[in-house]
């Protein structure tokens, strides 16, 4: 699923009355969000358990970063509203959008989501706080941002000609290997042709039934896909990846959702710089593989970092890719023999730069291509974990 337009934010405008009153309680919920969503997730999943066995994820749950990345959405959209200079949001909302079409939402459940918000808010803030003008502000504010999204999933529902949230395909394991230590590669076949190919950078969610019952789904970046097969590589972290390691074996039936994301590759001639880390790699061997498959002349660098040569699991795929294309070259920094990846050497001018990898190596990369005075623009990143929006 991928549409080329952005999440269309210039019709979402309070009117002048809201806007005070968003204004004047802004800095009230903005002190409170990270009490209120909380609540609203205990609240939600207390009314709808099937939401978090089967579609949200729990081990972020757990965590608590997937409420952090919700209160800080609202809050920046809510920023943007009010004040003419803030930047308009639209990476994050198209982030928001692919994370929710590969996990099959749809409109009827933002009423739900709404309901417990709103129920949140009022216990968490007082009645007497949220008057009714403050509660038909706020809701201006979530309908807004909703419709905003809702208009977009559609339309990437649309995209592939499916009814929205009909993202959902049983695959088989046809191939299952293990890559390193901790990393193996899956690939999953729909007897159908029921997939999508992927735009190359792009994911899927992976669905497994786990002992207690629940389907919890987590993304997979694809290494390569078309509308039989993707293939994905998994690090084994926690409770979904375990489970694929130790209990899904070829021959195994799981679900997989057709591909979405917002990280594609640019389809100009500029050059392209690759930075990974880590498992980050794979939606690098993903871009790599349509550059290689459509013979592209495009000057390439490949700049990855890893524990050890062993440790990278990408490591002869990626190579073998890199010596496919007419002008590109990898460079490997390994921190077991103290190597750090320095890349302001490696930027040729005018190239679109992707990157991938934990939140410290991005961070690190980014301060080194504010550095160089890399123009903000050319920088595309994929995370693993629920943004927090600090990194954008
Ligand atoms: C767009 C996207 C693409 C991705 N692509 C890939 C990919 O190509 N390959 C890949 O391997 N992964 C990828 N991921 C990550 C993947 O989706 C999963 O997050 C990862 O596999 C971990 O899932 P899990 O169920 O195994 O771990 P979870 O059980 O979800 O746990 C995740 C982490 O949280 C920690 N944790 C769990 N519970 C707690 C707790 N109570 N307190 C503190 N910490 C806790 C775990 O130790 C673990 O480190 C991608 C993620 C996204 C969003
Ligand atoms: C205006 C309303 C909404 C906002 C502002 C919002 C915001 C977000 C944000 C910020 C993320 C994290 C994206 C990322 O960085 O990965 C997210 C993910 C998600 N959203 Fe929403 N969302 C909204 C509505 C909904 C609805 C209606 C549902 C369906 C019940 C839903 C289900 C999910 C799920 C399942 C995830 C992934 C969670 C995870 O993997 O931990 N959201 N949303």
């Amino acid at each position: 699923m991928f549409i080329a337009s952005e999440p269309q934010t210039k019709q979402a405008r309070l009117s002048p009355e809201h806007e005070a009153t968003i204004k004047a309680t802004l800095p009230l919920v903005g002190s409170k969000i990270n009490e209120i969503t909380p609540l609203f997730y205990q609240k939600m999943f207390a009314a709808h358990p099937e939401l978090i066995a089967d579609t949200f994820n729990r081990g972020n749950q757990k965590q608590g970063d997937q409420q952090k990345a919700l209160a800080a959405s609202i809050a920046t959209f809510a920023s943007m509203l009010v004040d003419p200079n803030a930047p308009d949001p639209v990476e994050m909302l198209a982030r928001i959008g692919h994370k929710h079409v590969s996990l099959g939402i749809t409109r009827d459940q933002y009423q739900i989501v709404h309901d417990h918000l709103f129920a949140a808010i009022v216990e968490v803030l007082g009645a007497d706080v949220v008057t009714a003008d403050v509660a038909e502000a706020w809701d201006a504010v979530y309908w807004l941002m909703a419709n905003v999204l809702i208009d977009y999933e559609e339309a990437l529902y649309a995209s592939n000609d499916v009814a929205a949230g009909d993202v959902f395909r049983p695959v088989t394991v046809t191939a299952k290997r293990q890559l390193t230590d901790n990393v193996y590669e899956f690939e999953l076949t729909s007897d159908s042709g029921a997939l999508v190919a992927p735009r190359p950078g792009q994911y899927t969610s992976v669905g497994v039934v786990l002992p207690d019952g629940a389907r919890q789904l987590r993304q997979y970046s694809l290494l390569t896909g078309d509308e039989n097969r993707y293939r994905i590589a998994v690090q084994i972290d926690g409770e979904v990846s375990t489970f694929l390691r130790d209990n899904v074996q070829v021959g195994d039936q799981i679900e997989t959702t057709l591909a979405a994301g917002d990280l594609v590759l640019d389809e100009s001639d500029a050059p392209v710089v690759l930075v990974s880390q880590g498992i980050g790699s794979t939606p690098m061997v993903g871009m790599l593989e349509h550059l290689s498959t459509t013979g592209s002349r495009r000057a390439v660098t490949v700049l990855h970092a890893d524990d050890s040569e062993q440790a990278y699991a990408q490591r002869e795929h990626v190579a073998a890719l890199v010596s496919s294309l007419a002008d590109a070259q990898l460079v490997v920094a390994y921190r077991k023999e103290g190597d750090r990846l320095s890349i302001a050497e490696h930027l040729p001018e005018g190239a679109e730069i992707y990157l991938c990898g934990g939140n410290g190596f991005l961070q690190d990369i980014r301060e080194q291509l504010t550095a160089a005075t890399v123009d903000p623009a050319r920088i595309h990143f994929e995370l693993f974990s629920p943004n927090d929006w600090l990194v954008s």
